[in-house]
């Protein structure tokens, strides 16, 4: 196995995400809120198959256990079942994970589930309906819930569901979440708001800290689990009354970043070491042959060696991302 991939802060990295469209079809007020428009007049051309296998293939071998396929919408790709089955077959991938807006969970997790996707995250701002509509641009809550349901019926032992925590909107509807989660193995993660580059009046009307939600959890029983090294960027609370958890990931705390152990590749093929803040290193032009996989092994450690410590999001700094979808989240 080639060196592992390690950056000069010492930290090792076990998990790819890896965006394979940035085009969507909700509206998110956070993220798209005028929907999808691509940068260019031309269509992007997106990572093809051939290009996925080669550049989960290097990271595996660079002792990348842990790929999560990203959007946009990735599941808006006619081959996002072969996209799954593909990554899945590189050896030393055990955990294949998606996030997804749900839209085509009830018909299709069935089949993602036997081309060898492991773990599922779904976006769900709200258990109000009227509510989801207003932040998602969508009326698709009723979808999302089935493709939940038919998710457990595929096989799912957890589904992870993410809110974007919203002041004066869900912040409020903590009780109906904890009502949901009792009876369901649901790790539901509120995520606080993150300034984006497009993003004007909506941080500065709608952020609020993740503080008051732990600080609520651990006063009424809830207690934080331990972490292991492949794990996203939540803390996890479990409480013994619930089959569910609550995870809480909170970017603007100070030591955020300290245990990031995950790179990301952009559906265009670049390599972007941080959600923001930098231009990401082109890899594309290494992903044609299977022969160019020491160079593009070369390219990608000589990247790593500019990853910066934090994103300085508590600084102030809204980075250069214009929206989370154009990177993978
Ligand atoms: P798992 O724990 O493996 O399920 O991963 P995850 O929670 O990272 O996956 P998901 O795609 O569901 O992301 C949830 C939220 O975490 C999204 O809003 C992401 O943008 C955010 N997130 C993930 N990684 C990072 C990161 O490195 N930095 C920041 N600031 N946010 C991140
Ligand atoms: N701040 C926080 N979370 C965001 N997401 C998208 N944009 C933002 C933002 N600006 C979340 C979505 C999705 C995940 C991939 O990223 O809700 O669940
Ligand atoms: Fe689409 Fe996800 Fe962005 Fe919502 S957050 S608009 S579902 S990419």
């Amino acid at each position: 196995m080639a060196k592992q991939f390690e950056d000069n802060h010492h930290r090792k990295f076990y998990y790819l995400r890896l965006s394979v469209t940035d085009v969507c079809n909700f509206k998110c007020t956070y993220c798209l809120p005028d929907g999808y428009h691509p940068q260019q007049k031309k269509k992007p051309s997106f990572l093809t198959l051939d290009e996925i296998q080669r550049v989960t293939g290097a990271f595996a071998e660079c002792g990348t256990s842990k790929v999560r396929i990203t959007g946009g919408e990735p599941s808006l790709r006619r081959d996002f079942t072969d996209i799954i089955r593909t990554v899945a077959g590189q050896p030393g991938i055990r955990k294949v994970a998606t996030t997804t807006n749900g839209y085509r969970m009830a018909k299709h997790v069935h089949q993602w589930r036997e081309a060898g996707l492991t773990h599922i995250n779904v976006s769900v701002d709200s258990l109000d309906p009227k509510m989801f509509y207003q932040i998602t641009g969508e009326n698709m809550f009723n979808q999302v819930m089935e493709g939940i349901d038919a998710a457990f019926d595929a096989g799912f032992e957890q589904v992870k569901v993410n809110t974007v925590l919203l002041k004066d909107l869900n912040s409020q509807q903590l009780p109906q979440f904890l009502d949901w989660i009792k009876t369901r193995p649901i790790q539901l993660r509120f995520i606080e708001l993150m300034q984006t580059g497009e993003m004007d009046d909506l941080f500065n009307n709608h952020h609020v800290s993740g503080v008051s939600i732990r600080n609520y959890l651990i006063a009424n029983g809830w207690v934080l689990k331990l972490k292991s090294n492949n794990d996203g960027p939540a803390q996890v609370f479990c409480h013994p009354d619930y089959k569910g958890e609550i995870g809480l990931i909170m970017p603007y705390e100070k030591d955020f970043c300290k245990s990031c152990n995950r790179l990301r590749v952009s559906a265009l093929g670049k390599l972007h070491l941080c959600l923001f803040g930098d231009h990401g290193v082109e890899l594309r032009d290494l992903l044609q042959q299977d022969e160019q996989r020491d160079e593009l092994i070369a390219r990608i450690q000589g990247g790593l060696e500019e990853k910066a410590v934090s994103h300085f999001l508590d600084e102030g700094n809204t980075g250069m991302t214009p929206n989370l979808a154009s990177i993978g989240g």
